[in-house]
């Protein structure tokens, strides 16, 4: 038996329990891991409220790396022994061992330990295609302004880094000074506490009145409809997440009043759907952290049995960077 957490149903963190499970052998195109670290998101606290509903009962967590103990049929880019990280549906990586579908899983690079391995798969992956494949009609190029919200967080302490490293001018927001001046550390151009100021209006000094090519936004119901008043004619507005809840429905004809606009929502899980692209992906953001232009800052250690309170300070805006679970 090993140790697993799992919800019976959604709620607060009271309800993410340490089970024992059994752990059988992988089938076809799975493996088995024995992790090392895991890596925790604010998309677990969407699957743990239900705002993304499971069926019951579920595991929670997408990321985390380790070693992988057996491989099933098909699978031929790892083998037992294999130290490995991901960022993968479905939902379960908090937990000691577990059997698992095999296709976005990479073989981790010797200059990766586990735990920035667990640190950065999901949060790097998405900071990868936001800035390299979330683009407005004309690209984005050196020097460009975007603008990228709750940007002392996990995404967005690589974005910052990943940004500079392309030239891009990164204006930053976050919920306080301290984390201003931490994206500011970590190549933000600009950074603006949202919770004092006036974003937007921030945004169009800094630009000279023309506003940013494209706005990242996961905050949601909260920086939404000043996000699109952030944005230059044509501009593309890139939401990703409701850290404060959904974006509540809107009528396409404020896009045209507002500068003939682009709206995407992307997720991660759209852009990994074969083992190629995961890999593509993944030799990105291993390349980007190898040479040193981005850091992951693992700001936040919790045992795995800790876990209550690991949700709980994520969900109290208490913490930055990066955050993992350890194993006992
Ligand atoms: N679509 C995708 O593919 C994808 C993939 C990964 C992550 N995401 C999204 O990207 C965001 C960042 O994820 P992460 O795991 O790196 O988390 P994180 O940024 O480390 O934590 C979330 C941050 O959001 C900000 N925030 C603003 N309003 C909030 C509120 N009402 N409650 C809580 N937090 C609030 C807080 O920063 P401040 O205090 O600075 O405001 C908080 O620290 C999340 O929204 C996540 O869902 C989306």
């Amino acid at each position: 038996m090993t140790l697993a957490v799992q919800i019976r149903q959604h709620g607060g963190p009271e309800e993410l329990q340490i089970v024992d499970v059994q752990v059988g052998e992988p089938g076809p195109g799975e493996i088995r891991i024995r992790h090392h670290a895991v890596g925790l998101n604010f998309i677990d606290v969407y699957h743990r409220t239900g705002l993304y509903p499971l069926n019951m009962p579920a595991g929670i967590g997408m990321e985390a790396a380790g070693v992988v103990e057996a491989v099933g049929e098909g699978v031929t880019h790892l083998k037992a022994g294999d130290r490995a990280a991901y960022a993968s549906q479905p939902p379960g990586s908090y937990c000691e061992v577990r059997v698992m579908p095999a296709k976005c899983v990479c073989k981790l690079p010797d200059a990766i330990d586990f735990e920035t391995g667990a640190a950065m798969m999901l949060k790097g992956l998405t900071a990868q295609y936001l800035l390299k494949k979330t683009l407005p009609v004309q690209g984005l190029q050196p020097g460009d302004h975007v603008l990228f919200h709750a940007a002392a967080g996990g995404v967005g302490l690589i974005a910052c880094q990943w940004a500079k490293a392309l030239g891009l001018q990164l204006i930053a927001t976050a919920g306080s000074d301290a984390k201003c001046q931490l994206a500011l550390a970590n190549g933000a151009a600009h950074a603006v506490n949202y919770n004092t100021e006036d974003f937007a209006a921030r945004v169009k000094e800094i630009t000279g009145g023309k506003g940013v090519k494209v706005v990242y936004d996961s905050v949601g119901k909260d920086t939404w409809d000043k996000s699109l008043d952030c944005l230059r004619p044509f501009g593309l507005m890139a939401s990703f997440g409701n850290a404060s809840g959904p974006v509540p429905p809107f009528a396409p004809g404020m896009l045209g009043a507002k500068g003939s606009l682009y709206v995407t929502r992307q997720t991660l899980f759209s852009h990994i759907t074969t083992r190629e692209s995961t890999q593509a992906m993944a030799d990105d953001l291993f390349a980007v952290v190898a040479s040193g232009q981005v850091k992951i800052h693992i700001a936040q250690r919790y045992s795995l049995r800790d876990v209550q309170q690991a949700h709980r300070d994520l969900e109290a805006r208490k913490t930055t960077g990066s955050t993992i679970l350890t194993l006992p």
